[in-house]
């Protein structure tokens, strides 16, 4: 095809995500991770707040978490079926609810897929009430929102993926609830009477409303006939062992888990009621890499360290949110010192296993090239991190010098305020 090679960077097919990191103008290729940090490939290092994006959750290469699922490797990779390793991740993860089943995936797009088909089995109905980024899979992307917007931000309301896309349309509608408003929920579920058979949140934004709602919403879902799913790939294993829902009560009927379970290995679990979860069958919810055992003994071997208190903390996952909240506060502190504060800083979400920018000025927050333009200036000063998407701590930013964070990112807000000011006067 066409004249000379392909450069480095040429070969891989990337969504636009994967491009998002760059210096001096330059994509970043990675080469090594260790504990908090990543290395580019010249060696230069950088706080990873990424964390691929919420799968790393001990840290990068570990030396625990290796020993631990090394010494698993031993029992091989795949075997003819489901293993005592699966039982036993199952019993650990779900021993608080001794109802549920799980089942396997490699990525929670699979599992939310799945969560799709079960409900459309039971219901007999095709359609969604949608809420969150819940995955990329046609039904889950298609027309969809800026969804990790603020409910006020100007961006958030365009409608993006419109292109190529099945698994949508009259007789199977995918509605967006946009602006988690009791009402507006109402209205959809009026409006698609008998075409609804799943309703699915994305836990993530459970930060932008009370578990009062999302009680009363899951209950409305439920008594209009559809099947409730709470999606807590970002949350599960990550602000707690099971996540949002489970610790709440809001009894969704499934629960999809994916990302952060196995510190980067791919694993994501689909979990309700037995009854539910026998229909798996019917339904053929599985795929060859269903049962791959590497991320299973990452998932063992994620769970023998998190399941142990650390430092003052009863278990890895509140040192975690202890971790993300003073992540958030050296954010914070530093945009004051550089007279920021009026335009930008960070909150900890949800507890703190995650963390996000927040922009003060309504102008700044529909302005995603100076928000980008941020960014830029903080890989420039080695802190590598996410907008219009929570970042993402893990248990080795233990050892970060907040001091030094401060100062760093304090350099950044400077020089970005200093450029924005150049461009606009
Ligand atoms: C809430 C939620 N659901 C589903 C997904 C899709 O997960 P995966 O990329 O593993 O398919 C994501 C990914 O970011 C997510 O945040």
């Amino acid at each position: 095809m066409g004249g000379g090679s392909l450069s480095e960077y040429e070969r891989i097919a990337h969504s636009k995500i994967t491009r998002k990191f760059r210096s001096a103008g330059q994509q970043l290729l990675f080469s090594r991770g260790r504990r908090g940090e990543v290395s580019d490939a010249n060696g230069v290092p950088y706080i990873d707040f990424v964390m691929g994006y919420g799968p790393v959750i001990i840290g990068h290469a570990d030396a625990q978490f290796n020993e631990i699922l090394c010494g698993y490797l031993g029992n091989g990779v795949m075997l003819p079926g489901y293993t005592t390793f699966h039982q036993e991740y199952l019993d650990r993860l779900l021993g608080e609810r001794p109802g549920d089943r799980g089942a396997f995936f490699k990525t929670a797009s699979e599992a939310v897929t799945a969560a799709f088909r079960l409900a459309a089995m039971r219901t007999g109905r095709l359609g969604i009430i949608r809420s969150g980024y819940v995955g990329w899979h046609d039904a889950q992307i298609a027309d969809s929102l800026k969804w990790h917007e603020p409910l006020h931000s100007p961006l958030r309301n365009k409608l993006r993926y419109t292109d190529g896309m099945r698994g949508i349309g009259d007789t199977e509608p995918v509605a967006n609830w946009v602006d988690l408003r009791l009402e507006s929920l109402a209205e959809l579920l009026e409006r698609h009477r008998g075409r609804l058979g799943c309703f699915v949140f994305d836990a993530y934004l459970a930060s932008f409303t009370t578990p009062d709602v999302l009680r009363q919403a899951v209950a409305m879902c439920r008594e209009a006939g559809l099947l409730t799913v709470f999606d807590e790939t970002k949350t599960g294993g990550r602000i707690s062992a099971l996540g949002y829902d489970h610790d709440n009560a809001l009894g969704s009927d499934l629960i999809v888990i994916g990302k952060a379970l196995a510190n980067g290995a791919p694993l994501s679990i689909l979990a309700g009621d037995a009854d539910l979860l026998a229909l798996a069958e019917r339904a053929r919810l599985s795929g060859t890499f269903s049962k791959e055992m590497i991320a299973v003994y990452a998932a063992l071997a994620t769970r023998d360290i998190l399941e142990k208190p650390v430092g003052d903390a009863p278990d890895g996952w509140t040192e975690i949110g202890r971790i993300g909240t003073e992540t958030a506060a050296a954010f914070t502190a530093a945009a004051a010192d550089a007279g920021v504060e009026a335009l930008v800083g960070a909150r900890p979400v949800l507890g703190g296993g995650m963390f996000e920018l927040v922009y003060h000025d309504v102008e700044l927050l529909g302005d995603k090239e100076r928000r980008e333009a941020l960014l830029a200036e903080l890989a420039a000063v080695g802190i590598l991190l996410l907008e219009g998407h929570p970042s993402f701590v893990c248990l080795a930013h233990r050892d970060i010098d907040w001091g030094d964070l401060r100062e760093r990112a304090r350099q950044a807000f400077e020089a970005w305020n200093a450029t924005a000011g150049a461009g606009r006067g």
